[in-house]
């Protein structure tokens, strides 16, 4: 990121396993959004498995326990990848389910989130409070166990965790940086909601994937939780990592939040699923900054008919703002893409929304 307000920022895909992310320098990450596949969730035992063969042996065994730790070890792994790649102050967010499963005649949970806690913990991060985001399932048969008899039935999950960690104390800011910050701002009625400990309003992912393969593999995440969280955790011209990319949706969230990204997938079919939605980014980028206006011009007119005028004004855009901090507020839009070589792409904005 250059000075005088103009944004690029750059974008790599590797195809390539994260538990060891060579390309990736010491200390050059200031955020990780990422969700891994979660241990003990049938759809990954395979991908496990190829991981660690001693996880097959352990399925097959109806060995419940081994297999679990097992592929902990291997999320281990990733995660220590991460803490030699982020910088101090920087902030790991992962966004990962709780398993229940029959395995070996018995029926338990196996704690994900807890899991992941202990090893940050571990590692000596700052363990800060986590959101649970909640997942409807419509499936008819969702309610498992002994139906409407007591007492062997069980409580079906539709929650996730966002666990967030930090590397050392507080992020100290260079004067550069400072000037980011305040532009990488966010809107008073947006803090309100991201900062709840209790998101129920993320909308389902679509999954434009034509090929039934791909959308078995992907388990993507809404772009709207990568976009938050990317938005409350890091500035612009920051640098964004996720170990395990899947369809590409934190790449795409950094993209339109002026971040610069870095992202480890293994597998490489998910390449074309990311190239292909490149061309779409411009669109995607003035309509993201634009509904976020509409919905700040709606939120404004009701606050001040209920409370009168607001004290502050944005400086670029010049609507009204609830507090200074939003005063410098600038929406990165995406003005031109340059694709370097296969899953490389360098972006420039424009503040301009209209
Ligand atoms: C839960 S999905 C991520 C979905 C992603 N957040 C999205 O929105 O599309 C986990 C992904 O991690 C990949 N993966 C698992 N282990 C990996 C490893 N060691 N290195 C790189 N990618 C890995 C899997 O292939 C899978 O696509």
């Amino acid at each position: 990121m250059s000075g005088e307000g103009k944004l690029r920022t750059a974008h790599r895909i590797i195809i390539g396993d994260s538990r060891r992310m060579e390309e990736v320098g010491d200390r050059t990450i200031h955020l990780v959004v990422t969700s891994p596949p979660y241990p003990m969730i049938e759809m990954w035992d395979e991908l496990f498995s190829s991981l660690n063969p001693e996880i097959e042996g352990a399925l097959l065994n109806e060995d419940g326990a081994l297999a679990y730790s097992l592929m902990n070890k291997e999320l281990d792994k990733v995660w220590k990848e991460v803490d030699r790649v982020l910088t101090t102050g920087g902030i790991v967010c992962i966004n990962v389910g709780d398993a229940t499963r029959k395995i070996g005649g018995a029926f338990q949970l196996y704690p994900n989130h807890s899991s992941i806690i202990h090893r940050f913990e571990e590692m000596n991060y700052q363990v800060l409070p986590p959101i649970i985001w909640r997942k409807q399932t419509n499936k008819p048969n969702k309610y498992m166990g002994s139906g409407m008899l007591p007492s062997n039935a069980y409580v079906t999950l539709e929650h996730e965790y966002i666990l967030i960690f930090r590397k050392g104390g507080n992020r100290s800011f260079d004067p550069e940086e400072r000037e980011n910050r305040r532009k990488s701002a966010y809107f008073w009625e947006e803090r309100n909601v991201w900062f709840s400990d209790i998101w129920t309003d993320l909308k389902g992912i679509s999954q434009e994937m034509g090929n039934d393969d791909l959308r078995e593999r992907s388990a993507a995440y809404p772009f709207e939780l990568a976009y938050r969280l990317i938005s409350m955790y890091s500035i612009q011209g920051d640098t964004v990592l996720d170990p395990f990319l899947g369809t590409g949706t934190t790449i795409q969230a950094a993209v339109h939040t002026g971040r610069n990204s870095i992202g480890y997938e293994l597998y490489a079919g998910f390449m074309k699923v990311i190239e292909d939605r490149i061309a779409e980014f411009r669109d995607v980028s003035r309509e993201l900054a634009a509904d976020r206006l509409e919905r700040h011009a709606q939120f404004v007119e009701k606050r001040q008919a209920e409370k009168g005028n607001m004290k502050h004004r944005s400086l670029k855009y010049g609507f009204p703002v609830m507090t200074g901090q939003e005063k410098n507020i600038l929406f990165p839009v995406v003005k031109r893409i340059e694709r370097i070589e296969e899953g490389e792409f360098e972006v420039e904005y424009s503040h301009e929304v209209k």
